[in-house]
């Protein structure tokens, strides 16, 4: 059976959902960010120990102002109801992103997420937060460049590479699934996705449940996974 210890989503069609259900888009998010404590509570309990969550894209920006600011304010609404719960359950928060450009009271917010949950020894909800995975890479490769120039780290390889990323700290990724039926990593989690398994389900965001995380995660249990090599044993 196959380890769960990292489990990505891409939450992906809060905003067909709304458009289903004739409500403004900002509902959908809304929507969204219960599934999300839902969803968290129930990993936590399974055991997983990490939930990386795609909750804002460095191209997002590209969005309505209307939206992008509904989108901004989520993580208060988001702690302010549920940072109670989260302590119970021993949840760690964490983001991953370019926090510069997000806005300092949304910075806030999360900030204090961070530091209130940071001792928990739970599943870490790590949200990424205006992040992108080629701005992760050249700001990785230019950190690195830099502690070459001062002489701090000599020759690259992929283990060191990898501490470079936002990422450092947290097991390899195992199973990513996106919701809302796109085929694509929309630039999530390129350098950290090479040997991950992929469910991508028709499902939208907002309906989203344990149930089908339950699917989900068996389907991944349900796969070999290679790593490049094959086993000899086998006559396949
Ligand atoms: C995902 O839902 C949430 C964010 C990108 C913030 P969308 O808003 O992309 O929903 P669709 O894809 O338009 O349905
Ligand atoms: C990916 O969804 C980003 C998040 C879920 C936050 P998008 O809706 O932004 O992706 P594209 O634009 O369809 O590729
Ligand atoms: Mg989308």
């Amino acid at each position: 059976m196959n380890d769960l210890n990292h489990l990505a989503i891409i939450m992906d069609g809060n905003g067909r959902w709304a458009k289903k259900n004739k409500v403004p888009r900002t509902a959908g998010h809304y929507k969204g960010v219960e599934v999300l404590r839902n969803i968290t509570i129930y990993a936590n309990s399974l055991g997983i120990k990490c939930l990386t969550v795609y909750a804002f894209s460095t191209e997002n920006w590209k969005r309505s102002i209307e939206e992008v600011s509904y989108i901004m304010s989520l993580p208060k609404i988001f702690f302010a109801s549920y940072i109670k719960e989260l302590m119970e359950n021993n949840v760690r928060i964490m983001i991953i992103g370019d926090r510069e450009k997000v806005p300092a009271e949304t910075m806030k917010v999360i900030d204090q997420a961070i530091e209130t949950t940071r001792n928990n020894t739970g599943l870490i909800l790590n949200f990424a937060f205006n992040y992108g995975a080629r701005d992760e890479i050249v700001r990785a490769a230019r950190k690195y460049a830099e502690d070459y120039k001062a002489g701090l780290v000599d020759d690259l390889d992929e283990e060191k590479f990898a501490s470079y990323l936002y990422t450092a700290d947290l097991p390899e990724v195992d199973l990513l699934i996106r919701t809302g039926s796109e085929m694509r990593l929309s630039n999530f989690l390129l350098y950290q996705l090479a040997y991950s398994e992929f469910v991508v389900i028709d499902t939208l965001w907002p309906d989203f449940t344990s149930d089908i995380l339950d699917e989900c995660i068996a389907e991944y249990q349900s796969r070999k996974r290679n790593f490049g090599g094959r086993d000899e044993t086998k006559s396949d």
